[in-house]
């Protein structure tokens, strides 16, 4: 009998070759082929056979008799706006996925967390990462000095399952993921089989022991978690934190919640003592505003909070052949969408001329009613004209150049009335004397930008 071959299984659609490609023919996936080496040969059918008749019936119970399992306990993290992110506070007995850039500032937060629970409960922090001289000094700086935290340096997903087991623990940090190994996988850490099954066991240790874990994940340049996508599957809870490394906003929002919404967001801002939480975003974000050309303000949302962001476009002659479009904090294809309405609806040329969008503070926009903002603010650049001081500005543009109706427009209006300003370029289905209302992206810009 032929021996069995390898097999390499495209992490990302579970297409599997007989040889490794760079790229999977499936889904196109780059570098997602992951050897396996075959199950000791069985004979399928006879296995499924055996499976079929070896089955006991499930015991059905009516909905309504259902007991919730444990009182549901929740964790305060100290941190309000955190809390509702993640639905009212770390739930006992749930494990979270906490991802982000290294340097973000992941393990401050959760080291600032820990110091928060530990005062009324047991806290555990595992990291494979530091050392525990490194540990302390973040621990100093951060006032985590309770008697109920404890640290341990480790590696081993299996050693941190058994600690996670005993119990002993209202919430453990697993710092990160990607450092650990288990015994019985001799492949490196941070690949496929150790990150889905050092999670995998954790999360059991978890469940077991009603613990709440932590787990840090780093993330890859493009923004997604390295290793496989399936770790996200497993958690009850993921967060993202995002944002610059380097001073501006960082935001916490969750991706995926099984005990809450995932419309929220958490904004922090870094200082001498950890993070913290920033209180009204909008003055902060607006204080070193200077109302140039190319500045436009925008009435956006994170999470379900309004927020006012400064947007800055800058137009430059393009010095060789191909036009260069550069986006910080703004999604570049979109920006690319844009900037063909304009060319094709409002006659600007921008073919001639290098873009770049900058979004002030570090805030990533995840907002259609951006467009407007984006729109004006690359239409005020080229021409050189600037915006009156008072309004603020959000809608959808459509591919037709037509300006459509976003989401919680009332919210937007009231920050910016509350900060001072005195009329918004909004959608003209919005019913409200704030509001110059618009419809079209060629009248608004002549309007308003060309003319003035
Ligand atoms: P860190 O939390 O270690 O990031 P991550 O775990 O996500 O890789 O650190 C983030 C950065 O924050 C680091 O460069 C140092 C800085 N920092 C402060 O500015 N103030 C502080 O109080 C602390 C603890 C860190
Ligand atoms: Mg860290």
């Amino acid at each position: 009998m032929a021996k069995p071959h390898a097999q390499f299984v495209c992490q990302t659609c579970g297409a599997s070759y007989p040889k490794w490609t760079g790229r999977c023919a499936n889904c196109g996936t780059w570098n997602s082929l992951v050897e396996q080496l075959p199950e000791p040969a069985r004979d399928e059918k006879s296995a499924v056979g055996r499976s079929q008749l070896s089955g006991q019936l499930l015991q059905p119970i009516a909905m309504r008799d259902l007991e919730t399992s444990a009182r549901e306990t929740r964790y305060s993290t100290g941190f309000p706006d955190l809390d509702v992110v993640l639905g009212g506070g770390i739930l006992a007995g749930s494990v979270s996925l906490l991802a982000g850039q290294p340097g973000i500032g992941k393990s401050t937060i959760l080291m600032q967390i820990c110091a928060h629970i530990s005062r009324g409960h047991s806290v555990l922090y595992v990291s494979g990462e530091e050392s525990a001289s490194q540990v302390k000094l973040r621990a100093l700086r951060l006032g985590a000095d309770s008697d109920q935290l404890k640290f341990a340096s480790s590696t081993s997903a299996n050693d941190i399952a058994k600690t996670i087991a005993t119990g002993d623990f209202n919430l453990v940090i697993v710092d990160s993921i990607q450092t650990l190994t288990i015994a019985e996988i001799s492949s490196a850490p941070g690949g496929v089989a150790q990150v889905t099954n050092c999670g995998n066991l954790i999360i059991r240790a978890a469940k077991a022991s009603n613990t709440a874990v932590i787990i840090v994940g780093h993330v890859t340049k493009e923004g997604t978690l390295a290793g496989p996508k399936v770790l996200e599957h497993l958690v009850d809870v993921v967060l993202n934190f995002e944002g610059d490394r380097y001073g501006g906003f960082k935001v916490i929002r969750a991706v995926k919640n099984r005990f809450g919404s995932t419309s929220e967001a958490a904004i922090f801002a870094m200082g001498k003592t950890g993070l913290s939480e920033v209180k009204n975003p909008s003055a902060t974000l607006l204080a070193e505003r200077h109302n140039t050309d190319g500045s436009i303000i925008l009435a956006t949302l994170e999470g379900t909070r309004p927020l006012l962001v400064e947007i800055q476009a800058l137009a430059t002659p393009t010095s060789y052949g191909y036009p260069k479009r550069t986006a910080s904090g703004f999604d570049l294809n979109r920006l690319n969408l844009l900037l063909a309405v304009l060319e094709r609806r409002t006659k600007l040329t921008l073919s001639d001329k290098d873009i770049f969008i900058n979004v002030v503070g570090g805030m990533k926009l995840q907002d259609s009613a951006a467009d407007l903002a984006v729109c004006l603010a690359i239409a005020s650049a080229v021409a050189g004209r600037k915006l009156a001081e008072d309004y603020v500005v959000f809608g959808e543009v459509g591919l037709g150049g037509e300006v459509r109706s976003v989401f919680r427009p009332d919210q937007r209006i009231a920050e910016a009335k509350k900060l001072g300003f005195k009329h918004a370029i909004a959608p003209a289905t919005i019913k409200d004397s704030f509001v110059i209302p618009v419809s079209d992206l060629r009248e608004t810009l002549i309007k308003y930008v060309n003319e003035r």
